[in-house]
């Protein structure tokens, strides 16, 4: 793979005056950058251009990795074994540092007490690159300032995601590599003149990322109503059922049918962490039980629902998954059932006992509409103590989005929820629309008013609506992803 070409003098006349425009003439024209080097000795747009793929792979739609392969010319400096280590400290800033490429190689010449320190051609043109210290270091270990050229294989494994789609897809063009990452599963949200390239792109994320081995493009086609969009395989093995810790708690589910956002992790956290030993939680949109089973864990009595019979399913695994079956009792029921169902046969127990009780609510699109539930569920009212805490998300696309999210509680709750509620803000979710969680004690007189009304401000049934939130939630968070997974 290496290939020993010559020893280019570099005499130390040539010392590091970055400002001379002379001092950088040497490596410069063994890789035609001169141009590149500004009169400042600032090197620009060098990088891309000396590890730029040969351009016959533009328009690639096939991964042929060979076809990556080229030489390129990299400064080297001869070093004693006996110094190796020092130097290479010394120089670590300068040294080459590309995935799969060792800085230190054999001096194939020379006898075996010298090795060859690989350099970073876009940092180091000329003995004269080398700040003060670095020249200082090398003086002090006896090693001669003298660059040599090599000649080095650069493979496609020894370049980065960006720079392999850049050189594949049309010039000029968007190159984005972001994905979310659910256990061995990335999802990506590809544009338009990304498909034609669909599959070399998902062949070279898994390449690139250790531990995923199955690619996914959420298109924005509606599937039903829980499998809110259709997942396009573009590579790997099809194994939707991923495995996850978050927050130290293990789940399982099949990705393509259920509900998971790696980015809700730390409100996951900041809920629970609320939670006591002994509180009583209902989780009305429970998911796979990313509330729910930490919860459990904490000590809580916890009751959680789900419209999704996958979901359902999932929470069900992941409660024995996590040893908590006997602290997480599930239903599968609409939103609004179980509260005016389960929830509702289990408060005046639970506030008798004056427990404390958490209502977690996260359907961010909807669940403001399931507060009116709440009112005159109970009839009896207890003589003291707190009721239901409740944590109620939403979006807004408000430019107050907190005045906006409890005046919308308020009007569902009927009842004023202002100075009686908290905001937090979560995250945003797509540019100008935000997810908050309205958090508030229920009021006594939405409880016990023996108003049954229901605000229904939409004409249209619940699952339907649910299924455009998760639309524009997900298309939306994809897109401002940067590879966190
Ligand atoms: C945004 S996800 C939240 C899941 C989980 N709590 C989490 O934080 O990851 C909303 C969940 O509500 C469920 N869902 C949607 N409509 C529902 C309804 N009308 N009643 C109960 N659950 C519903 C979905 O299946 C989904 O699992």
């Amino acid at each position: 793979m290496w290939r020993y070409v010559s020893r280019a003098c570099s005499p130390t006349f040539m010392r590091r005056n970055l400002n001379s425009v002379v001092a950088v003439v040497d490596f410069c024209s063994a890789v035609s950058v001169s141009a590149l080097i500004s009169a400042s000795g600032v090197v620009k747009g060098m990088e891309q251009k000396i590890y730029r793929p040969p351009p016959q792979v533009r328009g690639m739609t096939c991964l042929d990795r060979e076809a990556f392969t080229q030489t390129i010319t990299v400064p080297a400096l001869r070093v004693p074994t006996g110094v190796l280590n020092k130097v290479v400290k010394s120089l670590k800033k300068s040294t080459i540092q590309r995935p799969g490429l060792p800085r230190v190689i054999h001096d194939k010449e020379e006898c075996s007490d010298f090795r060859l320190v690989l350099l970073d051609p876009h940092k180091v043109t000329s003995a004269a690159s080398f700040s003060e210290d670095e020249a200082e270091a090398l003086r002090s270990f006896d090693v001669p300032e003298e660059l040599q050229n090599y000649e080095l294989q650069l493979t496609y494994h020894n370049l980065k995601t960006e720079e392999v789609l850049e050189a594949v897809l049309p010039q000029g063009q968007d190159v984005t590599s972001a994905f979310s990452r659910v256990g061995h599963i990335a999802h990506m949200n590809l544009r338009e003149h990304q498909l034609p390239y669909k599959s070399l792109i998902g062949q070279v994320i898994i390449d690139k990322n250790p531990g995923i081995t199955c690619v996914v493009n959420k298109t924005n086609i509606i599937d039903s109503t829980y499998r809110n969009f259709k997942m396009e395989m573009l590579a790997g093995e099809e194994n939707m059922v991923a495995k996850v810790k978050e927050n130290g708690v293990s789940y399982e589910f099949d990705f393509s049918r259920v509900y998971w956002n790696p980015r809700l992790s730390t409100e996951h956290q900041r809920v629970v962490e609320l939670v006591k030993r002994g509180d009583a939680v209902f989780d009305v949109f429970a998911g796979v039980g990313p509330f729910a089973i930490p919860a459990a864990r904490l000590g809580a009595n916890v009751v959680a629902n789900d419209l999704n019979p996958e979901s359902h399913r999932w929470l069900q695994h992941n409660c024995k998954l996590n040893k908590v079956e006997n602290k997480v009792r599930t239903f599968n029921l609409d939103g609004r059932a179980f509260i005016q169902g389960p929830l509702k046969q289990e408060l005046p127990a639970l506030l008798k006992g004056k427990m404390r009780v958490h209502i977690v609510m996260n359907l961010p699109a909807l669940a403001l509409e399931f507060l009116d539930a709440f009112r005159g569920l109970l009839h009896e009212s207890p003589s003291d103590g707190t009721l239901p805490t409740v944590y109620c998300y939403c979006f807004s696309k408000d430019e107050n989005p907190e005045t906006d999210v409890v005046k919308r509680a308020s009007h569902s709750l009927g009842f004023p929820l202002e100075g009686r509620s908290s905001v937090h803000f979560v995250r945003n979710v797509a540019p100008n629309k935000d997810m908050l969680c309205v958090r508030f004690s229920l009021p006594t007189e939405v409880v016990f008013s023996g108003d049954h009304g229901q605000t229904d401000s939409s004409s249209e049934p619940a699952p339907k609506r649910q299924k455009c939130e998760e639309a524009a939630d997900s298309a939306s968070y994809i897109h401002s992803s940067v590879s966190e997974g």
